[in-house]
């Protein structure tokens, strides 16, 4: 163990540190709540976290020793805030490793039958779609659509999609399909010509198997071939699986639209990422 720290690359303590400062339930809300507020006062953290200032103050201290957390502010007035490139450095720190397993020539995502194909959807595949993109609506943590499709929907929505916005199409070696994902017209206006927003839809039997994964490679492998500028999508922060894999496979966060969308009865915030191919 002690060699093993030894010889740690910078990079490595690094992200050793910041790790271990994060690695608590109260520190990891502490830093939620300071990434929402400006200006958030230790009393105000006490009350949202729920804790005793005593045991708050040693897990601000612990944040603040590996720079995630700053203070400003004189006297009594402290206001605490947050370094995001802090952060940043540690995602891309944990993204160079999971690139370095993208770079291998089998997707590492073992799917039902063990590989994952990607191909091209055809009209034949429109039952199959509306069958996963229902799963998806029905589900209510993915979209802000409500209303179910038919194949004969989907068929013409495939017709709809020109070369330009292909639809994938990820089965397994028997043929079934376990998602699909497409690359849509983000804005009629020419300028946006160079924008591709995306969707991707796995099965729920297929889900948490790295399906997701595979079809977001394989559609950004087909919109760098298309020149496309950037890849852009909407996401509901609380799709945790959602917005996993977009992070991992390099997606920033622009910002949040608060209380978009109403979903049974109750707003929902969206939030938007973007991703430059260049
Ligand atoms: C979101 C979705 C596309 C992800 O695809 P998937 O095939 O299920 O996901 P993968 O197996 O490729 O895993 C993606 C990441 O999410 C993580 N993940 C999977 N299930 C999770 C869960 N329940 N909670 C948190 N993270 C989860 C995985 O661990 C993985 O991250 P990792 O590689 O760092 O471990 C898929 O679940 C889905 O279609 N859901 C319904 C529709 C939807 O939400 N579409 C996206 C709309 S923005």
């Amino acid at each position: 163990m002690k060699r093993l720290e030894q010889n740690q690359t910078p990079a490595e303590s690094r992200a050793l540190q910041l790790l271990r400062a994060l690695g608590s339930p109260a520190r990891l809300r502490i830093v939620e709540i300071v990434a929402e507020r400006k200006d958030c006062t230790a009393a105000q953290l006490a009350v949202e976290v729920g804790l005793a200032q005593s045991s708050l103050f040693e897990h601000l201290a612990a944040l603040r020793d590996a720079g995630i957390v700053e203070v400003s502010g004189d006297g009594p007035n402290h206001y605490y805030g947050l370094d995001p490139s802090v952060l940043d450095s540690l995602a891309a720190y944990l993204g160079g490793i999971g690139g370095r397993t993208r770079g291998w020539p089998s997707p590492a995502g073992a799917g039902p039958n063990g590989s994952i194909i990607i191909r091209d959807a055809t009209l034949d595949d429109a039952p199959a779609i509306a069958r996963i993109y229902n799963q998806g609506i029905e589900d209510r943590t993915a979209t802000l659509e409500t209303q179910l499709r038919s194949a004969e929907e989907r068929a013409e929505w495939l017709v709809a999609h020109d070369e330009r916005h292909p639809v994938l199409l990820a089965v397994d070696p028997a043929g079934a399909a376990l998602g699909w994902c497409s690359l849509n017209r983000f804005n009629p206006r020419a300028a946006y010509d160079h924008v591709a927003d995306i969707s991707v839809f796995v099965a729920r039997e297929s889900r948490g198997r790295g399906v997701g994964d595979a079809m977001l490679t394989g559609l950004e492998g087909r919109a760098r071939a298309l020149a496309y500028h950037k890849m852009v999508l909407a996401a509901f922060p609380t799709n945790l699986p959602g917005v996993r894999l977009y992070q991992r496979h390099g997606f920033l966060t622009v910002g949040t639209y608060h209380e978009q969308g109403m979903l049974e009865g109750r707003w929902v915030d969206v939030v938007v990422m973007e991703k430059i191919l260049g």
